[in-house]
């Protein structure tokens, strides 16, 4: 079986009802989608990402309403997040409906549930009689897909259509908070910015939460070392690491210039946050191929979508 790539809805559509997992685009990154309400549907998802059972995935909606297919209730503050985000990438942690089966929440009380701001899956959701779990399509701990080759260069052989939606305009997943403790609780940085969820809610977001991205189920620290690349990741001041690392083969990531003679990924030119969100796992990819030993990311800076640049590259560096 390899993988066709195309923008065949009908397809897509016949295949999820069929039982079969589709990768589909989002505005963050590509999604391994298959059917939330089948269990025998979720678990090949988890098989072709080789991804452990306790890693619960993301629910995705075609419209604000079908949140209550797979929540029990929403906490308040909610249903004022989903006006503001939703179409986007921000995802709630909800109580959840028993009809969700336990192999999406890894067996948790709470349900991850997002709508996501792309056309051709908003389409395809509003087509279909059920939503769509889907984690990041790339082989469980390495780095998401923001393309539709992407997903075909590691996981083509195993999965049978690819909705080829085009580049992801946002680049780095949803950010993910859920109410725990009374309090609207922070899981993981993302494409929707901690400073704007603070200002819709008018108040501070608790911070790591028992539930925080990697602590699930898992042991805490666990899944520490996600979106990886092969090639070991060193984050810090570019030219401190350049001197330290002189005589290796290094390259280099950095946010808007060069530093020649040395191979450099520059994210976004005119120093733009969200422009090198959008580049950022792509030039992972880039450098994890290239002939490099060693690659060298400069620190972001700590505000808005550049929490979540900082997030990925500090775990990517601590694969090793
Ligand atoms: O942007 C995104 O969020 C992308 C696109 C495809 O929507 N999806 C994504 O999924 O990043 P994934 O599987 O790579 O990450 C899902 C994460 C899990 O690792 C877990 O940390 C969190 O969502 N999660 C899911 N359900 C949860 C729950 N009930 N409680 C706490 N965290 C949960
Ligand atoms: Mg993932």
């Amino acid at each position: 079986m390899s993988a066709h790539i195309g923008t065949d809805l009908a397809l897509a559509l016949q295949l999820l009802r069929a039982g079969e997992p589709v990768a589909i685009p989002t505005e963050t990154v590509y999604g391994l989608a298959a059917n939330a309400f089948d269990p025998d549907a979720v678990l090949k998802i988890f098989t072709i990402k080789q991804r452990p059972s306790f890693d619960p995935l993301i629910v995705h909606i075609g419209k604000s309403e079908d949140v209550h297919r797979v929540a029990k209730e929403l906490p308040p503050g909610a249903e004022r997040l989903m006006a503001a985000f939703w179409p986007g990438p921000l995802t709630l942690v909800l109580p959840k409906k028993m009809e969700v089966p336990d192999i999406v929440t890894s067996g948790l009380d709470t349900v991850a549930v997002r709508m996501p701001a792309h056309p051709l899956t908003l389409e395809l959701l509003s087509l279909l009689e059920f939503p769509l779990a889907a984690p990041s399509a790339n082989p469980f701990g390495y780095v998401s897909p923001t393309t539709a080759q992407h997903v075909a260069d590691q996981l083509g052989d195993r999965i049978p259509y690819i909705l080829d939606g085009g580049a992801c305009e946002v680049g780095v997943e949803s950010t993910i908070v859920g109410w725990e403790a009374g309090q609207w609780t922070m899981y993981r940085p993302g494409g929707i910015a901690v400073e704007a969820i603070e200002a819709c809610l008018g108040m501070r977001l608790r911070r790591g939460g028992a539930q925080a991205e990697g602590t699930a189920q898992a042991a805490p620290g666990m899944l520490e070392s996600h979106y990886a690349p092969r090639k070991p990741v060193h984050v810090g001041n570019v030219e401190d690491m350049l001197s330290a690392h002189n005589g290796e083969r290094v390259a280099v990531i950095s946010f808007r210039t060069p530093y020649p003679p040395h191979r450099c990924e520059v994210l976004s030119a005119s120093g733009e946050l969200h422009e090198a969100a959008r580049n950022l796992f792509a030039a992972l990819r880039t450098l994890d191929t290239s002939d490099c030993e060693l690659i060298l990311a400069e620190h972001f800076p700590e505000e808005g979508i550049g929490r979540a640049i900082n997030d990925r590259l500090r775990r990517a560096a601590a694969a090793r």
